[in-house]
């Protein structure tokens, strides 16, 4: 050993590299999450009532104490007795000219704003014909109902679910929520969604464009389509179609839950004083006129369970809060609105960084992981089912 110190430094440097390099990873991996907050992994009860109810003036259940501050969503929650039922284009349009700066906010958030009031759209039906999604009947309520959102053109990640975690079990119901598949400028998608629908009966669609910023929309219409077709179903999950849900397990705990949680369950990756991104450019950017303050508590939209009885009540709070862009955000808002917390799960895991595997003994222990590719979750589907399999 020539030079001793030297090794010393050699590898004092290289433990200083492989530490940069990993605070650079988890830093990465953290960025492409939303907008993260510190996470919750108390799963304790908590004093919140189990609950909902809704007062006539939401100000102090969204944490809202005078006076408020000049920025849109907060000036206009404070205003706001209920969305407009009609004229919503005009509403839109006169509430988002008091915007000053209206002229730097990113295009799609400018035409969210403009259509935001805008709820109710029809479903949308090949020409002609009848839905070929089926109700559920009184014979046949499901306990499990997986509501994953979509888009029109992501067959793949559609067809993965079928075959995977989304596949037959008893008292679990499949479902998906997408909107137009005649995209803006896009190709028309219609006669190949027509023939799904057709060919699976599990597509819900509506006639609005299928843009991020109008996911709401289909919490939304799903809440009254369960309303209407569904209202007796336990729990529903709502989660991207790029998630895999572990189903065996997500059943052993729901089945689990003590009854007055269940009530009132919002369940999943809980972000906790979250705030908005102010990079202009980057996504989930929230110009600073436009809201002030953090997120309410929000189970992560990779996916989350909610009570299936809450649908109602929350398609009312919905009435009474203020659009915001970002779906997730938004049902946490509604749930605060209606005095209820999101419990939060270790099992829920909606940030997976892309290119590091899923062993199928870790996903035992989960309920959820998101974004998976089609790939990987038919490979985790089957290896999980493999007899063989020794953990
Ligand atoms: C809610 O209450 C505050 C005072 O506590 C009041 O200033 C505000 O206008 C009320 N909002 C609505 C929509 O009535
Ligand atoms: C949402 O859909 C409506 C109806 O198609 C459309 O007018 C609006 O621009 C869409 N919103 C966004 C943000 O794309």
């Amino acid at each position: 050993m020539r030079c001793p110190k030297c090794l010393l430094c050699l590898s004092a440097l290289l433990t200083l590299l492989g530490l940069k390099v990993y605070i650079e990873w988890t830093s990465e991996s953290r960025l492409s999450k939303a907008y993260p907050g510190a996470r919750s992994t108390l799963a304790g009860p908590t004093s919140a009532s189990t609950e909902p109810t809704l007062p006539t003036n939401l100000s102090a259940r969204l944490g809202q104490t005078y006076p408020p501050p000049g920025t849109y969503w907060n000036r206009k929650q404070w205003q706001l007795g209920e969305l407009p039922s009609e004229d919503c284009q005009a509403w839109g349009a006169a509430t988002a000219a008091e915007i000053l700066d209206l002229d730097s906010y990113p295009e799609d958030l400018h035409r969210f704003l403009l259509s935001a009031a805008c709820r109710n759209f029809p479903r949308w039906l090949p020409t002609g014909k009848a839905s070929p999604v089926a109700g559920c009947s009184a014979s046949d309520v499901p306990y499990l109902l997986l509501a994953v959102k979509s888009e029109p053109g992501r067959f793949a990640e559609r067809q993965a679910v079928r075959e995977t975690w989304g596949s037959m079990a008893p008292g679990v119901r499949r479902l998906f929520l997408l909107g137009s598949p005649l995209g803006a400028g896009g190709p028309d998608l219609g006669s190949l969604v027509a023939w799904e629908s057709w060919r699976y009966g599990d597509l819900l669609l509506w006639d609005f464009l299928d843009a991020p910023y109008n996911r709401t929309l289909k919490d939304l219409q799903l809440f009254a389509w369960l309303g209407q077709h569904c209202p007796d179903v336990s729990f529903v999950l709502q989660a991207q179609d790029d998630a895999f849900v572990h189903i065996p397990a997500l059943l052993q705990h729901l089945q689990s839950l003590p009854p007055a949680w269940a009530r009132s369950l919002y369940l999943g990756e809980v972000f906790t004083k979250a705030k908005p991104l102010r990079h202009a450019g980057r996504p989930f950017y929230v110009p600073e006129s436009f809201f002030e303050g953090s997120y309410p508590a929000y189970a992560s939209g990779g996916g989350y369970v909610i009570a299936g009885r809450l649908a109602p009540w929350l398609l009312q709070a919905a009435g009474r809060v203020m659009p915001f862009p970002f779906d997730d955000v938004y049902t946490g808002l509604c749930f605060r609105a209606l005095g209820l917390v999101p419990r939060a799960h270790p099992g829920f895991r909606t940030a997976w960084p892309a290119g590091r595997s899923v062993n199928p003994c870790t996903l035992r222990g989960l309920l959820l992981v998101q974004p998976l590719s089609p790939q990987t979750s038919i490979r985790l589907w089957r290896q999980l089912r493999d007899p063989r399999l020794q953990c």
